[in-house]
């Protein structure tokens, strides 16, 4: 297994990053911005992540997925790992914001993080047609943090 950083080429992985947030403009607001790493196994891409900074102590995850073929094996877990011990030589904080799914939110508080706050009916202002996971709709976008 290998973490690769790209901070050119981003479009490239289109592909994953579209697992993580279904909106292609969504994603271009943020990519320009974001360094991305990935991990592959042999030259296979298996998960990535889109980081951005926000200001002199805080970045913030964009964007985290794994292929679904490979979910469920620890991927993800070693990525975010990777990416807090990255950032924490120059920054105090890491945050995201993510839709009201309780897998999604569990996984996150399981590694540290905690909800600071909500931003009421985002998906419903800021995507082009509803967004359903798990068979329910997506309103709020939950902010959630940790401390690096
Ligand atoms: C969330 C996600 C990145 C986890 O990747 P992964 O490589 O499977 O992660 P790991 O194997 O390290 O850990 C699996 C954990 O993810 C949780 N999880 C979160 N969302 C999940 C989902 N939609 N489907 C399956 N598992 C999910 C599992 O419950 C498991 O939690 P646990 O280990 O704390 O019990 C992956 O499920 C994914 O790509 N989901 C779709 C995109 C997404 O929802 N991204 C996050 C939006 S901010």
């Amino acid at each position: 297994m290998k973490i690769k950083k790209f901070t050119e080429n981003k479009s490239d992985l289109m592909e994953i990053l579209l697992i993580g947030d279904e909106d292609e403009r969504m994603i271009a607001k943020y990519l320009d911005k974001s360094t991305i790493f990935a991990v592959y196994e042999q030259e296979n891409l298996i998960s990535a992540c889109a980081v951005m900074k926000i200001d002199n102590e805080t970045v913030e995850i964009k964007n985290i997925a794994t292929f679904q073929a490979y979910q469920n094996k620890g991927y993800a877990s070693i990525l975010l790992d990777f990416v807090c011990k990255t950032y924490k030589k120059d920054f105090k904080f890491i945050i995201l914001g993510t839709g009201e799914n309780r897998h999604t939110l569990s996984f996150y508080k399981k590694r540290g993080f905690v909800e600071t706050h909500r931003i009421k009916n985002f998906f419903i202002n800021n995507y082009s047609h509803p967004i359903f996971e798990d068979g329910k709709q997506l309103t709020d976008m939950i902010y959630l943090k940790k401390s690096l």
